[in-house]
């Protein structure tokens, strides 16, 4: 059986998840709105691996005997500038994630919970990955910059991600 203060924690990540996903989605459309379908398309494979996310912390819950209690997700800007504005909120977006995975472990230690302990290892592990993708593609758009063709060249790199699994 979980403990009512994890599983409240980790009810409040998922719905963080969620608003990543929803978050991820609006930005999509802002690229889409900007012809760079690309990008838009690397967005919203994006915003399926954050539902992901959301649900293998669902399952957790779920298999741990706990209680879900799934709450509003906060509704994103439509607005986000440049692509490299995107990018760049991106990364303090999964900064932020990194910060709230960070204080779910501390809490698991802290409350002796070992299974939910190992369970956040993943995404400990997942948040280098996204702190790592986005970074990169941040300097390759710093480096290219938004006028000329070198942006057109990213969007069709961006446009070939493969769907998340
Ligand atoms: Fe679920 Fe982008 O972290």
């Amino acid at each position: 059986m979980i403990g009512k203060k994890i599983q409240d924690a980790l009810n409040a990540q998922i719905t963080l998840e969620q608003h990543s996903a929803q978050l991820y989605l609006a930005m999509s459309a802002h690229c889409e709105g900007r012809s760079f379908r690309g990008f838009a398309h690397w967005l919203r494979v994006q915003a399926q691996e954050e539902t992901k996310h959301a649900m293998k912390l669902f399952e957790f819950v779920v298999d741990r005997g706990g209680r879900l209690a799934l709450a509003a997700i906060a509704a994103p800007p439509s607005e986000f500038g440049g692509i490299t504005q995107v990018f760049e909120q991106i990364l303090e977006h999964e900064k932020g994630i990194t910060g709230r995975i960070n204080a779910l472990f501390e809490l698991s230690r802290a409350e002796k919970d070992y299974a939910s302990e190992i369970a956040l290892q993943w995404y400990v592990t997942e948040q280098i990955e996204e702190e790592s993708n986005v970074g990169q593609i941040l300097d390759q758009l710093k480096a290219v910059g938004e006028q000329g063709g070198g942006i057109w060249y990213l969007d069709s790199k961006m446009g070939k991600r493969g769907v998340a699994t």
